[in-house]
């Protein structure tokens, strides 16, 4: 199999299989590498999005697409949080610019869509499957752990001065507080996560070796990286979502079933995100490109 993760099938019947990869990312505390070939930045070209079907027409391997969707939509997430936290660094006090703004809130609405993605996992195999490895890998295992988040958890929760000046912002965090609000609800009706479950309680502080759990989890290596590696980690997985969906629509075909995780009575304002998966990761994507994020914390 090629070491890209995608091996494209070229019959058009068998599904491309899917294997999701390393993820390199530069520790929270440090800025990214300005290494030569920062300097090749340019205009990235414009990508030819396929569109893609809500409902999947052929059967899937549940065991490996589900597999993949839960660890590159996280890892996705967490290159798009390293691209708002070094923005939110950045500014604590003073808003940032327009172009900056553009980018917070193109980047909350791909988190929004890979929280949308990774939960079209059906309810049963998460509970068989999902998050039987999350407990092994630590029985109060929690999205809390992850490192790349908290920087700009404090945009999440609307306590930064300037935020609420931005409307577009605005309305993309309240869209992903209700994007999580939503799936978590979908997967685990009864509301509790593992963290609650668990002898541990929300807010005490996170430890180092429970970061790299959590890391090591979701295939995360912490190590040097720049901007234009950042970069291409996250065009590669763009792409590797695009082949997904295309192949087995949003809502995959398991056993002859469909597992929809937005219906009717769902919130409008997710929505929009049910076609528009690779249209908003797109966005964010570019925008990322566009900045020299390496520059934001000289
Ligand atoms: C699709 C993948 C998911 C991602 C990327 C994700 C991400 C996160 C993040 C980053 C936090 C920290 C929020 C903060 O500190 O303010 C969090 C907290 C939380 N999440 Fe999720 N989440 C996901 C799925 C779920 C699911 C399926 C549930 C179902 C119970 C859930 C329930 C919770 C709860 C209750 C919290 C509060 C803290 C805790 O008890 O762990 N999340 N999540």
């Amino acid at each position: 199999m090629s070491r890209r993760g995608v091996e494209q099938v070229t019959n058009g019947h068998c599904p491309p299989v899917l294997v999701p990869r390393l993820l390199f990312m530069p520790p929270t505390s440090h800025a990214l590498e300005t290494w030569p070939d920062a300097a090749h930045g340019g205009e990235p070209a414009a990508r030819e999005l396929p569109g893609y079907d809500a409902f999947g027409a052929h059967p899937v391997d549940a065991q490996q697409l589900f597999w993949f969707r839960w660890i590159v939509g996280h890892q996705v997430s967490f290159v798009l949080w390293r691209a708002m936290c070094d923005v939110v660094w950045r500014h604590p006090d003073d808003s940032p610019g327009e172009r900056e703004l553009e980018l917070l809130t193109a980047c909350v609405d791909g988190y929004s869509a890979m929280l949308l993605y990774s939960s079209t996992v059906p309810r049963a195999h998460y509970h068989a499957h999902t998050r039987v490895r999350m407990v092994l890998q630590h029985p109060s295992f929690s999205g809390t752990w992850a490192p790349d988040y908290r920087p700009v958890r404090k945009l999440f929760r609307g306590k930064l001065p300037w935020q609420h000046d931005c409307a577009a912002l605005e309305e993309a965090v309240a869209r992903n507080g209700v994007t999580h609000d939503h799936i978590a609800g979908h997967l685990v009706p009864d509301g509790r996560s593992l963290l609650q479950q668990s002898a541990g309680a929300p807010g005490v502080t996170v430890s180092r070796e429970k970061e790299d759990l959590y890391d090591n989890f979701f295939l995360t290596i912490r190590r040097p990286v720049s901007h234009v590696e950042l970069v291409s980690q996250l065009e590669s997985r763009l792409e590797e979502l695009a082949t997904d969906l295309t192949h087995n629509g949003l809502y995959p075909n398991v056993g002859g079933r469909h597992h929809p995780v937005v219906s009717g009575d769902s919130d409008e304002l997710m929505k929009p995100l049910v076609t528009g998966v690779l249209e908003v990761l797109d966005r964010a994507t570019r925008l990322v490109s566009e900045t020299r994020l390496e520059e934001v914390r000289s």
